[in-house]
């Protein structure tokens, strides 16, 4: 599924906030993602940044004026918005979102949300006491109302030198929002538990026992799901990385902490899929005290761990959800994810090729190979992001097959 920017016609609508500097950074981001990005800017917002800079980042020229309808390159009041995929109003003041709340056509930006046909998300960027007020709280209920998405401010310490709400959002979770709102909501009232990352057994209270997983691919998984329109409980052993917008986290650190979360959180999903790197054994015995360089030897003796996805797989029936599993193979790996696909009850295996230079562990490619009961896919190399598109592409067919 297209899950992109690319080729898409998305009006960038800037407002007189303080923020409006901010934006030049996302133009860019959607600039360099192939979109084709038309800047729309009130004349308070001119005051605040040249609208020369949009027009370098955005490769467009900038649009001010309603009325210069009569120069050549000139387009019509109506026409970027009844064109456009997406229309996104970012900075928005207080003015501007009461203007819109009330079909006020008075400017450019204004005409082009009443004009467009497509989605339009607001983002509010304004002093705290400003967003508190009653007026603008009630103009923001109005525009949603009206079927207008919000992408809500975030507190944070304002230009103002005031902490409180009314700051934009970083762009890693306002392009999720964009994202969601232009892609198929395919996921839509699905409700998925992916396991992503590493697991950490300890030694002594220093050390630990663990594996590469980085959990990039487990987090694309949490990250696409959730923007195609699930909704998305990652449990997530410890990586570095930032749960994806609009997605709840369970933190863990053990295997035996991964199982009881898994297993107290699976009975009402739909869709399992377990990508975490769980570790399959853990020390017999964990030391009180940090072991000692001086000491002669340090013998480890371990134990298994309990083996979460078999017991998904033995539940898998009695709770109805459809289970994907992963398995890394540096060799022979066709053999042994159809061997592991079918020892653990899976719909769907994804067999993950870590000998590959950019593919498996700690890398943003991946090189994946599908099974199902219909047979071997071997997905391209290419981004974890686009490869758990691909995945999900699978999962949605599975899904479709099952309610039939
Ligand atoms: C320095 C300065 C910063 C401002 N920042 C904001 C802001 O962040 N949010 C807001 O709603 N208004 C802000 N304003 C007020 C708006 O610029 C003003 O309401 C203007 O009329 C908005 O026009 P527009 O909505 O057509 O762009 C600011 C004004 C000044 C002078």
């Amino acid at each position: 599924m297209d899950n992109s920017f690319s080729g898409k016609k998305i009006v960038v609508g800037i407002t007189g906030s303080i923020a409006a500097f901010k934006v030049a950074g996302w133009v860019s981001a959607l600039a360099k993602e192939g979109a084709d990005v038309s800047v729309v800017m009130t004349e308070s917002a001119c005051r605040f940044v040249a609208p020369l800079t949009y027009a370098a980042l955005s490769g467009n020229p900038v649009l001010t004026d309603m009325f210069a309808a009569e120069e050549a390159h000139a387009i019509s009041h109506i026409q970027l918005g009844s064109e456009a995929d997406l229309v996104v109003i970012a900075p928005a003041t207080a003015n501007t979102i009461a203007k819109l709340a009330h079909g006020f056509a008075d400017d450019l930006l204004a005409t082009t949300v009443l004009a467009a046909s497509c989605k339009v998300l607001v983002a509010p960027a304004m002093n705290s006491a400003m967003l508190l007020n009653p007026a603008t709280k009630r103009n923001i209920k109005l525009l949603k109302e009206l079927g207008h998405g919000i992408i809500e401010p975030v507190s944070g310490q304002m230009a103002c030198k005031t902490d409180g709400p009314g700051r934009l959002p970083e762009w890693d979770d306002v392009r999720e929002q964009l994202l969601a709102s232009i892609v198929e909501q395919d996921l839509q009232g699905e409700k998925i538990l992916i396991t992503a990352g590493p697991t950490r057994e300890a030694l002594d209270p220093a050390r630990f026992l663990s594996n590469r997983s980085s959990g990039k691919m487990g987090y694309a998984l949490a990250r696409t799901a959730k923007r195609r329109g699930a909704d998305v409980l990652l449990v997530s052993g410890p990586t570095a990385l930032f749960p994806p917008h609009g997605v709840k986290r369970l933190d863990t650190q053990t295997a035996e902490e991964m199982h009881s979360t898994v297993m107290d959180n699976c009975q009402d999903m739909s869709v399992i899929i377990k990508s975490a790197a769980v570790s399959d054994f853990c020390p017999k015995n964990t030391m009180a005290e940090k072991v000692k360089k001086e000491d002669a030897e340090f013998v480890l003796k371990l134990k298994q761990t309990p083996d979460i996805l078999k017991e998904l797989g033995e539940n898998k029936d009695k709770h109805g959800y459809l289970l994907v599993g992963f398995a890394a193979e540096s060799c022979d790996h066709r053999a042994a994810g159809e061997k592991k696909r079918i020892k653990k009850n899976l719909d769907l295996i994804a067999i993950n090729d870590i000998s590959g230079k950019n593919t498996g562990f700690e890398v943003d490619t991946n090189e994946v190979t599908l099974l199902d009961s219909s047979g071997f896919t071997k997905l391209p190399l290419s981004s974890k992001e686009d490869t758990a598109n691909l995945i999900l592409d699978r999962v949605v067919s599975l899904l479709a097959r099952k309610k039939d």
